[in-house]
Parts: C-alpha cells; structure tokens; sequence
C-alpha cells in the first residue's frame, strides 16, 4: 500500500498525476471550501496534505490527525500555518517562494497604476452608460511615471516592485522593512531606506508587500492613513488584516488619501461594505499571483516539496523549500 496524501483544493490535473505515482491521492476536484471539521476528517490516515494559503493548520489540528507528516502549501505566505508547532512535532512544513515573485510584482505594479489613473472607476462609468462627453478633468487621476514610490516590506515581491518603478518609470523608490538591505542592493534597486514616518509622508503610490503576522496587524490604521498625501495612493497586495480596511474606507471615503487598490481583504472573501461602497478604490479576489504558469509553478513547487518530505523522488529527504528542514534532521 501506497501512503496516503490529501490534495485541499482542485489543482492542476497533470500536477496532480505527479503524486499518485508515489502515494494514494485524495483530492477535492469539486474545489468545495472545507470547513476546518470537513479538512480534518479527510486528513483522517493522511502522511502529507497540499493545501493553500487560506486552511489553517495549528495545534489543535494536528492533535486531530496524529498521522500527518508534511504540510506544503503552494502559497509564498505561511501566516496560515504554524510553523513552530509543527516543528515541534516533527511535521515538514514548506511554501512556494521565488516562482510567484515577478507574476506579483506585475500585478502589485498593475494595480498601483490601475488605482493611480482611475481604470476600474472610470470602466465601471463607461459601463454604467453615462460617457455622454469627454472632459478637461474627467478622471484626471495622479502620475505613476517620476513619482515617488514607497515600499512598505522590501523582500523578494518588494524589490521586484521597486525595480520597475525605478528602472520602468524613473520613480523614486522609497522603502521601510524590518532590516535595511546592503547599500549594493540599495544602489542596483535605485531604492532608499526611509523610517515609516516618511515613507508615509512622502509616497506619492505607497505598495504594501509584508508578511502578515501579530506584529504586522493593522500596521496602516487610521494613525498612519493620516500621515499620508492627500493624493496618495495606496496598494495592498501583501495580506488582509494588514490594512485596517474600516479605517482605509473612511480615508477613501473622506479623500484623505485618493484612492486604494486592494487585492486581499480582512476576512477575504467577505469585503468591507464600506470599500464597495465608494468609487475611489480598485478591488481584485486574491489574484496577484494568478497567471497561469505561476499557478502551475506554485502547484509544482509544492508537489516537489510534498514527494521530498515523505522519502520519495529525486530528492528524497531534501525538500527544496522547507520552512523547518531540521525535522527531516
Ligand atoms: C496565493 C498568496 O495565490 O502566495 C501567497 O502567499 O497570497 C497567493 O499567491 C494564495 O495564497 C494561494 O495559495
């Protein structure tokens, strides 16, 4: 008999395959959400689980499916997963990084400029029919190209970021991360370090890409929104939860800043009624790591973890992204 491994969501047929030719693979091809009881009742005799970045997996889950020996997801963020518990039971964790991060950045850079130039409200003015006549100031929005661009978080999706706003579109590139990088990456990113006051402060088009975590929850509330240009713009495309989106709806709302492009949510899907309700605000379903052959690289990415960490393929007992690769020892 074949261990067993359990696929959380509908994925990729042929990546799938991939699986089956070392383990029994159940999978989930209607793509249902499970709840955290339904999850737990198919890891029921499970060895490793390919899931996502939104199920939950913590102590008291892995109390519940004592069989379960490696969790990897096809997702670059791991707020979902608690890594130091299932260390601590010697379950392989891995993620997805480096795949996705160019496919991000594009859309983090779309996005900014769709919020910048006022795309989606002024399509959904088109739509709604009431282009009757061109105008000097009709959705005049703010420039993208010579602006001042702050980078909240400056990882491996940041600095993709940074690099097209300073060598696509001769911006200045402000930054604030935890760690400040080497001056050599400093200087071939034509990026600055800033404290977070004046990145706030001075952003003209200011790009969230941090990781969620306790510290980072709510790190832009209504204190920082108020900091911020009036003409601002702001871009999440980190994590929901990160933004306090009551207090960005009523910056919007207000025109404290001018307008925000979200891609994630607190509490996604479930959207702040106050975000849908103003016109200022450019709004996308999770999707800034969705082209094609970066969904297919993610799903890859985590099947080469999942074979590894239970013994199988090429590189048995090395998976190539592990989060704890001492459990393997
Ligand atoms: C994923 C993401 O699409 O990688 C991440 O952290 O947020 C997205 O790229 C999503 O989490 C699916 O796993």
């Amino acid at each position: 008999m074949k261990p067993s491994v359990l696929v959380c969501r509908a994925v990729f047929p042929d990546v799938v395959d991939r699986l089956r030719a070392h383990f029994e693979v159940e999978t989930n091809e209607p793509d249902v959400v499970w709840t955290r009881e339904e999850l737990i009742g198919h890891l029921q005799g499970k060895v490793g689980v390919f899931i996502t970045g939104t199920q939950p997996i913590d102590a008291a889950l892995l109390d519940a499916c004592p069989t379960l020996k490696a969790v990897c997801s096809m997702a670059v963020g791991y707020n979902n997963i608690d890594v130091p518990t299932c260390t601590a039971r010697g379950v392989l964790v891995s993620n997805a990084p480096d795949v996705l991060t160019e496919t991000t950045a594009d859309f983090g850079f779309a996005l900014m400029m769709a919020t910048a130039r006022r795309i989606a409200e002024s399509e959904h003015f088109l739509r709604r029919g009431e282009w009757t006549k061109w105008s000097v100031e009709g959705f005049a929005g703010s420039d993208v190209h010579g602006a001042t661009l702050g980078v909240l978080g400056m990882g491996r999706i940041g600095q993709a970021i940074a690099r097209r706003g300073a060598k696509g579109f001769g911006m200045q590139v402000l930054y604030h991360n935890r760690s400040r990088l080497e001056p050599a990456v400093e200087g071939d990113l034509g990026a600055r370090y800033v404290d977070k006051a004046t990145l706030l402060r001075e952003s003209d088009h200011l790009v969230i890409v941090v990781p969620y975590s306790a510290e980072s929850h709510h790190l832009i509330g209504a204190a920082e929104l108020a900091q911020m240009k009036s003409t601002a713009t702001l871009t999440n495309i980190a994590r929901g939860g990160i933004v306090d989106d009551a207090a960005l709806a009523e910056a919007l709302r207000e025109r404290r800043i001018a307008a925000a492009g979200l891609d994630v949510f607190e509490g996604e899907p479930s959207v702040h009624p106050g975000l849908l309700a103003v016109p200022n605000v450019v709004l996308t379903p999770h999707i800034a790591s969705a082209s094609l052959p970066t969904r297919r690289a993610m799903a890859n990415l985590a099947v080469d973890n999942l074979i590894a960490a239970l013994g199988a393929g090429p590189n048995a007992g090395r998976p190539p992204t592990a989060l704890n690769p001492q459990v393997l020892g």
